[in-house]
């Protein structure tokens, strides 16, 4: 890679911003193609590949909704009607809503929490692909990540765990500010741990 190259990849990375106000239009079909393979270039103990993709755009996303309350009212028979529109209207807050999840397998090896890292490593460089091509995104979970009964209406078993509900779109609004953090104040030598 030429230097131009390397400070464009540097630039990208180091800049990255969630958008949590999107519009349309969605990404591409190539966009997320390419979005797709930068995802599956993430790291992997023994190749598992257990990271999953569920894609949600148009009409389904009301679906998503309904499904997101009903397991929600399902978890918390007690969960009263405004967090129940809250959840009905969630996924449209964006032209698409894909659903990373990560498919558990038992290996000797590599227990479920690498299994979900791999996941979240495949989830950040879908969002760094994203920025890199102008989509603006958003990784959210909230209670609908952790409910049983949403995994089971997604069709996932009960070991798999949703890791991810990306939203994406274009951005609107003022562009956000990149926050300067300083790497010295989050690296410390050996034996000088800041706890
Ligand atoms: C595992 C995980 C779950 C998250 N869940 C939510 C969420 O449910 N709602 C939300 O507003 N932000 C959530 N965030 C944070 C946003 O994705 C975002 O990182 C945050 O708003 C900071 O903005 P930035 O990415 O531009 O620094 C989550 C981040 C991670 C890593």
């Amino acid at each position: 890679m030429n230097k131009t190259d390397t400070d464009q990849v540097l630039t990208t990375l180091q800049q990255r911003v969630s958008h949590p106000r999107l519009a349309e239009p969605g990404p591409s079909r190539e966009q997320l193609d390419a979005l797709y393979k930068a995802a599956m270039r993430a790291p992997d103990h023994a190749w598992l590949r257990p990271w999953r993709f569920i894609e949600v755009s148009g009409d389904q996303r009301e679906l998503l909704g309904q499904w997101m309350a009903e397991s929600a009212k399902e978890d918390d028979p007690e969960l009263d009607d405004k967090q129940t529109t809250k959840l009905s209207n969630a996924p449209l807050r964006a032209p698409l809503v894909i659903i990373a999840w990560a498919k558990i397998v038992p290996h000797p090896k590599v227990p479920p929490i690498e299994q979900i890292l791999a996941t979240g490593a495949a989830v950040t460089n879908l969002l760094n692909a994203a920025h890199a091509q102008g989509i603006g995104a958003v990784w959210r979970t909230g209670n609908p990540a952790y409910s049983p009964s949403l995994k089971t209406r997604l069709g996932l078993k009960e070991e798999d765990a949703i890791v991810a509900f990306l939203y994406l779109g274009t951005p609107t609004g003022e562009a956000k500010p990149i926050p300067g953090l300083a790497p010295a104040d989050y690296v410390t030598q050996l034996g000088q741990a800041d706890r």
